[in-house]
């Protein structure tokens, strides 16, 4: 073993990390400072316009801070080309939005998919992986419905099962359990709990649900766009 400081390559670093709207009015994460391991669960909590979608939306280079660093799994998102985000993008990350964001006119099977065009997996491998993902989600039964005809509920597990299509090292999810009944958000929180156990996912999850929380390994508390206690 050797004395060196430990090195955060895979899991995600922040500091310093500023995303400003409207010229400066909003600051809606306003110096950030973030450490999380790899494999690690975490939690944010924190109130309503404390800056957290914005903060996961960085995470996931959807969008890019005005200044600070920030590295994720390995990467430093902050020095890197369009081209270079783009790949993180597909490869690195899994995202589950706010609002699901399904594409209307795709059935739930062809939504599941979406990430995995474009990244050379094949139409058996895409459809193998897109049907394993929903039976994991308890949808497969649904698997040809468009999203208008699921419910809030149902949505949001397609949109899960969507995050994890590329297998990502890191899966960022807001709010994922918002629509779902106890019964399918405790199904959630065991896949989630599966995921970090059997992949080493990572796995940095907004919630305002104390039975969420729970089950993360840490919980960071968010306040005016910076973590407030511990978080880095
Ligand atoms: N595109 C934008 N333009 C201007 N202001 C924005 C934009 N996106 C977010 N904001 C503002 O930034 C602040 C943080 O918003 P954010 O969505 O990150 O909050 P949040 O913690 O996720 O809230 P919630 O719990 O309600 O989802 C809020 O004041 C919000 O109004
Ligand atoms: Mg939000």
């Amino acid at each position: 073993m050797s004395d060196a400081p430990t090195v955060h390559t895979r899991g995600i670093s922040a500091c310093g990390l500023v995303k400003h709207y409207e010229g400066g009015r909003v600051r809606a994460v306003d110096g950030l400072d973030l450490t999380i391991d790899a494999g690690e669960f975490v939690a944010i909590c924190g109130p309503s316009g404390c800056g957290k979608t914005t903060l996961l939306n960085l995470l996931a280079a959807v969008d890019r801070p005005d200044s600070g660093s920030l590295s994720v799994d390995g990467q430093v998102l902050t020095e890197m080309s369009e081209t270079g985000i783009d790949t993180f993008r597909r490869v690195t990350v899994g995202l589950v939005f706010q609002l699901h964001n399904l594409l209307p006119d795709l059935s739930a099977l062809e939504n599941v998919q979406v990430p995995l065009l474009g990244a050379g997996v094949s139409r058996n491998e895409r459809l193998k992986r897109a049907s394993a993902l929903l039976e994991r989600v308890d949808l497969l039964d649904r698997k040809d419905a468009l999203p208008a005809a699921l419910s809030g509920g149902e949505r949001q597990r397609v949109a899960i099962a969507r995050a994890l299509a590329n297998r990502p090292s890191i899966l960022l999810a807001d709010e994922p359990t918002g629509a779902l009944d106890s019964r399918n958000g405790q199904r959630l929180l065991d896949l989630l709990d599966d995921l970090q156990r059997e992949n080493g996912t990572t796995l940095v999850v907004v919630t305002h649900e104390q039975s969420v929380a729970s089950r993360a390994g840490r919980i960071l508390n968010m306040l005016d766009g910076r973590m407030t206690d511990g978080a880095a």
